[in-house]
């Protein structure tokens, strides 16, 4: 597939450049930073997409030089963006780096940020990433206002990027929304949710309201359900620690999921703005009735892997995982079944499902349409007649597919399911941006439309956390299994059978 009629693209894409800019990013020396950070900021200096005027200022604990943060720049380019030359864009970026050693409940350590930004160019923009640990967002926030590095100065900008998870319920997601706002305002906090960095995601948004042809009949009358899944095959690899206090439905269901049916299930907006988007998702969202966990018909299913092959490799089971319990009840999967209450969805269900240690990593969204009210090829026809799909790939074959009913080439009537594709990758040539690279440059844009804003995340807490509440007072341990490399347990194949329907074979 070419993109139609666009044989100018690149003169066609319109870039905008940040102005002056300062990244502080608190957690220099971990993980995020090494992994995503730094290499999504290589990869848009070399595109350049960086100000003219740009600096990064490292904040962590571990004691490093400016020197010794650059060489860690290098390497995590190395090990993460397979960038191994020494070329102009290393060299520049790395010009621009330097590092803070200090603890963030130190206050003197804000002294010295304030000074470095001050020889920086201290009135232009300064974007703070909080790459630490959640425990330490409130305490950074806090100081960086009781500093006076928080409120915009005449003509520069202070922005802060807050990292997931964004609190662990409701509540502490209200109260971490409270102490953000008695420092910056909205327009200042950038949450971010990477999945709505990915192309993809975005790209549904073109999909239905840059095209005529989808949205009259993206409702209940044409839609027969939807399907969203998010299926990893890894395990907990090594992050015990935060998953044992998470779980599938808060690591991936309150925000990743909850994106992702928003944007499916949104009315369209008025104009492409951060407030217009981000107002059609709320009200979506609001639509979304609270689940039922009404024993034999609970619309909620959680399930722990157990030991089994994924991807032709024995794996452990969760409990046996370092720094996992052996009796713990921390779900790895998680099948919802969720209503909507509105004129476009009423009895359209949308089923929602994570998991470690499926068989594929992938992350799709189905839309399953009705099928035709009168079927007259059933009979004539020996294969069975397929209802149309769409699917939109999220990751990893980014791209949109879509299905629909053939004449298979011979003398006699005999139907087939085809599919029509189109990828990305092979649509659209060159490098697709990393999500981390979309959403730095947005946020140093000041353009939060694909940043998660307060009340979507109270709202979306609000509907997972008595989800989660129940099932800790449950409080057993017999919390159901499935094997590793299966996808899922029995119950979440009972949950959608019940509605007549099965979950997509991936
Ligand atoms: N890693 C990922 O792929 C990923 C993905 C999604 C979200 N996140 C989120 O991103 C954040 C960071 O994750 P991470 O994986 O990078 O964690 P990490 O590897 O443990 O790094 C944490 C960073 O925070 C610093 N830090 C912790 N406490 C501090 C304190 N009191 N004062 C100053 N610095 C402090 C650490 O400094 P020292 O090491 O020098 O002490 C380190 O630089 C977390 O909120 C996480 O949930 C991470």
């Amino acid at each position: 597939m070419v993109p139609a009629g666009n044989p100018l693209l690149d003169n066609l894409r319109i870039e905008p450049t940040p102005g002056a800019t300062t990244l502080v990013i608190f957690g220099a020396s971990g993980d995020l930073t090494r992994r995503k950070l730094l290499p999504a900021l290589h990869t848009l200096s070399r595109g350049q997409r960086l100000p003219a005027r740009f600096a990064v200022v490292g904040i962590g604990r571990t004691e490093l030089s400016d020197d010794d943060f650059r060489q860690q720049f290098r390497e995590s380019l190395r090990e993460h963006a397979e960038v191994t030359g020494d070329d102009d864009v290393v060299r520049s970026l790395e010009g621009r780096l330097s590092y803070i050693c200090g603890d963030t409940g130190d206050p003197a350590l804000y002294e010295r940020l304030a000074e470095r930004l001050k020889e920086i160019g201290g009135a232009d923009g300064v974007l703070y990433y909080l790459a630490i640990p959640p425990g330490v967002y409130s305490t950074v926030v806090e100081r960086l206002g009781a500093a006076g590095l928080a409120g915009t100065p005449g003509r520069g900008w202070r922005r802060v990027i807050v990292e997931k998870p964004f609190g662990t319920d409701l509540a502490s997601a209200r109260a971490l929304n409270e102490l953000l706002h008695r420092h910056f305002e909205e327009d200042q906090i950038f949450r971010i949710d990477h999945y709505l960095g990915k192309e993809t995601v975005q790209n549904l948004l073109v999909l239905r309201f840059a095209n005529g042809m989808f949205e009259p009949i993206w409702n209940r009358r044409y839609i027969d359900h939807v399907q969203i899944t998010a299926a990893e095959t890894v395990g907990v690899e090594g992050r015990a620690a935060y998953y044992e206090g998470a779980g599938a439905l808060r690591d991936m269901v309150q925000n990743h999921l909850m994106q992702l049916l928003a944007l499916v299930a949104m009315e369209p907006p008025v104009e492409f703005s951060a407030g217009t988007v981000r107002d059609r998702k709320m009200d979506a969202l609001k639509a979304v009735q609270p689940v039922s966990l009404e024993g034999e018909n609970a619309d909620a299913v959680r399930a722990q892997y157990r030991a089994g092959w994924v991807e032709r490799r024995e794996v452990p089971g969760y409990r046996s995982e370092p720094g996992v319990g052996v009796e713990s009840t921390t779900e790895t999967y998680v099948a919802l079944r969720l209503r909507l209450d509105n004129w476009r969805w009423a009895g359209v269900p949308f089923y929602l499902r994570t998991g470690k240690r499926l068989p594929k990593r992938t992350t799709e969204i189905a839309i399953q349409f009705h099928r035709p009210p009168l079927e007259i090829f059933r009979r004539v026809s020996p294969t069975p007649l397929m209802s149309n799909l769409l699917v939109i790939n999220v990751q990893p074959d980014e791209g949109i597919s879509m299905r629909f009913d053939a004449k298979i080439p011979g003398t006699r009537m005999q139907v087939a399911p085809v599919m029509m594709n189109f990828r990305y990758g092979t649509t659209f040539p060159g490098e697709v941006p990393e999500a981390y690279e979309t959403l730095l440059l947005d946020a140093m844009l000041g353009d939060a439309t694909l940043f998660a804003r307060h009340d979507f995340v109270e709202t979306s807490w609000a509907l997972v956390t008595p989800v989660h509440e129940a099932w800790e007072e449950h409080g057993d341990t017999s919390i159901p299994g499935y094997e590793a490399g299966e996808w899922g347990p029995q119950e979440a194949d009972s949950l959608i059978a019940r509605d007549g329907r099965r979950w997509r074979t991936l």
